[in-house]
């Protein structure tokens, strides 16, 4: 099993400004099919993302976001490069091996929440845990915690046609944190939720954020990339900018 333990002549990469990382991709390429339909959606991309930092992934339609989001959630695997996640080599495990690794050291949201409708808010956020092999016992304290901490103590029992998209993506980041993932990953989380809800979210990516989770958030609004830290801007397969400011994206957007 690939399990190589990062050395530190192979840390000098983005600009030199970044530590080995949580996040560590190196001259990652991906192509889609072969011959006349080969499309090369990456394209030689290297990037580390800090722990504790909160991240924004942008860029135009077709850029390579929701594929670079694929490789960095361990949802497929890159053609060519290495991908070292909390310093172990991803890039070359099988599907089974990235189940655990999923399970283990990430945590998701999606724009459509993937709630499971028959089950409560509880029970959604207890399934990750059953998969962990966590304890029957043990598994609905943890999941209450979680829905506390995301503000729905008082929807334990509803089912997600029984509460507002708000709430629905509450409970999407509750089942996200119940397992202490080190990086939380969202692919436009907010791109379903009108703009009172989409600020309850970004407050609580915040708070989940200054709490100590590394947070990475695919967006194609400038207004949910300005809350974050940090913005990374992808073109043609590329990463164009790997550490705009909010501020900087801000000028970039106006220009
Ligand atoms: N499964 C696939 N098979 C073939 N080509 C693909 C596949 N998935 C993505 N692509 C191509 O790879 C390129 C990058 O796609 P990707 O979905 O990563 O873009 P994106 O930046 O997420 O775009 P959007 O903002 O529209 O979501 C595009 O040209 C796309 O057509
Ligand atoms: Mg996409």
């Amino acid at each position: 099993m690939a399990n190589t333990v990062i050395n530190n002549h192979h840390t000098n990469i983005d600009d030199g400004r970044s530590e080995s990382g949580i996040i560590h991709i190196e001259n990652i390429c991906k192509v889609y099919g072969s011959g006349e339909t080969e499309v090369r959606a990456l394209n030689d991309v290297s990037l580390a993302i800090k722990q504790g930092e909160y991240c924004a992934i942008m860029g135009p339609s077709g850029s390579g976001k929701s594929t670079a989001m694929n490789i960095i959630g361990c949802l497929d695997r890159p053609t060519a490069g290495s991908y070292y996640l909390d310093q172990v080599n991803v890039a070359n495990m099988n599907d089974v091996e990235l189940a655990r690794i999923r399970n283990k050291k990430l945590g998701f949201v999606f724009q459509q929440f993937h709630l499971l409708p028959q089950l409560t808010a509880l029970e959604n956020v207890m399934l990750p845990m059953v998969y962990a092999g966590i304890k029957p016992g043990e598994r609905k304290d943890r999941a209450k915690e979680a829905l506390i901490r995301v503000g729905l103590e008082h929807r334990l029992n509803n089912k997600p046609n029984q509460l507002s998209g708000g709430q629905q993506q509450r409970v999407a980041i509750a089942r996200a944190i119940v397992n202490h993932p080190v990086v939380l990953l969202a692919d436009e989380p907010t791109g379903a939720l009108d703009s009172h809800t989409t600020q309850e979210v970004l407050d609580l990516f915040n708070e989940l954020n200054t709490s100590g989770i590394t947070v990475v958030i695919v967006t194609h609004e400038t207004e949910v990339a300005r809350q974050t830290k940090r913005v990374v801007w992808f073109r043609d397969g590329q990463v164009l900018h790997s550490h705009l400011t909010p501020h900087e994206l801000h000028q970039l957007v106006l220009s």
